[in-house]
């Protein structure tokens, strides 16, 4: 998504591109400056200092020309709340302040775009808002912000309550509908294995636990280079050491935050790891590998193998069920075996 960015300021540029590229592709405009094409269906951001009058007539003016343009954020400082009046009197469709609002509602933003532009009904508020959680928390890590279990405990139950709503296969059809990359395989993910621990009758805290595990399973994939993640096909060798990382980066991001459960921290360095001891990080062996991460690794393995990705035609659930059915010795049989209703079902 192409973010249009007018500022007076030239050092919020740099600063602007550190938190929102590559996700986003930002054309910045000093005000002032020379004209900039912008294109029609870019997000407009504003970041100006609205009490000086010069300037809020340079905005108008910039404005005038951009009839087209549907989304207008304005950031407005806390401090100078007396100007969020201003910038909707610019024109503003919604006023942010801190970076985490930013990076939420460009999420938010960029789900309804893709909802208008299919020929579905539009992506539910489940949908929209876990992904904007996931956009929040992958972007905090990779500013060096902590992350804020709370956030991945709300992406948890909205995940929970639209499978206990509508079923694990509305969950699948919408996430690959809207979302690509990194956010659908999570949001996959935690849908599969939420939707594993309902058919095999978990309690609603063991629900969760699976949930909060799968939510935050590949955080560590925020420190591994675009490149490298967004690649189309088999990744070299080096590659592939550099990608085999991330569960120990999501394991030494989450270790030290009070709170967190022992079990999740299992969950986000072992989901790698096989029963036959060829896995990563630790190359543990069955006795050493819990039943969470168990359902865990089947989760993440069915919900790869079924993803949307651009350069490749999406696996049916049959044919990717049939893949973890041929993996005996590494996936524990008698899970595989139950999952068959979460992997089939209608
Ligand atoms: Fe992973
Ligand atoms: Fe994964």
């Amino acid at each position: 998504m192409l973010v249009h960015f007018i500022t007076d300021e030239p050092t919020k540029i740099p600063a602007i591109r550190a938190m929102l590229e590559p996700q986003y592709h930002i054309v910045p405009q000093l005000l002032g400056g020379g004209d900039t094409q912008i294109s029609s269906n870019a997000v407009l951001m504003v970041d100006a200092d609205l009490r000086e009058r010069v300037r809020v007539e340079q905005i108008r003016l910039i404005l005038q020309e951009l009839g087209c343009i549907h989304e207008k954020l304005f950031v407005v400082q806390n401090h100078l709340r007396s100007m969020v009046a201003q910038a909707y009197a610019l024109g503003a469709t919604a006023v942010i302040s801190r970076p985490k609002e930013i990076i939420v509602k460009l999420a938010q933003i960029e789900v309804a775009q893709r909802a208008a532009q299919s020929d579905f009904a539009i992506a539910s508020p489940e949908i929209i808002d876990s992904a904007a959680t996931f956009a929040s928390m992958f972007s905090a890590v990779r500013r060096g912000k902590p992350i804020e279990l709370s956030d991945a405990e709300n992406a948890t139950s909205q995940i929970i309550n639209s499978i206990a709503q509508n079923g694990l296969s509305a969950w699948l059809d919408d996430v690959r509908r809207y979302h690509e990359g990194t956010f659908q395989h999570c949001l996959l993910v935690t849908g599969v294995a939420v939707g594993f621990a309902f058919d095999i009758g978990f309690s609603s805290p063991d629900v969760k636990r699976l949930g909060m595990a799968a939510t935050l399973h590949d955080i560590g994939k925020a420190h591994i280079p675009r490149c490298i993640l967004d690649k189309g096909g088999q990744l070299d060798p080096s590659e592939e050491e550099i990608m085999r990382r991330h569960p120990v980066i999501g394991y030494e991001l989450l270790k030290d935050i009070s709170g967190i459960s022992p079990e999740i921290l299992d969950g986000v360095r072992h989901h790698h790891e096989y029963l036959d001891g060829l896995g990563y990080p630790d190359g543990l062996t069955a006795p050493q590998i819990s039943d969470l991460v168990r359902l865990l690794t089947i989760s993440d393995i069915f919900a790869a193998l079924i993803e949307l990705r651009p350069y490749r035609p999406t696996m049916s659930r049959q044919n990717a069920y049939q893949i973890l059915c041929g993996m005996d010795g590494k996936l524990e049989r008698s899970l595989v075996k139950a999952f068959r209703n979460v992997a089939l079902a209608a």
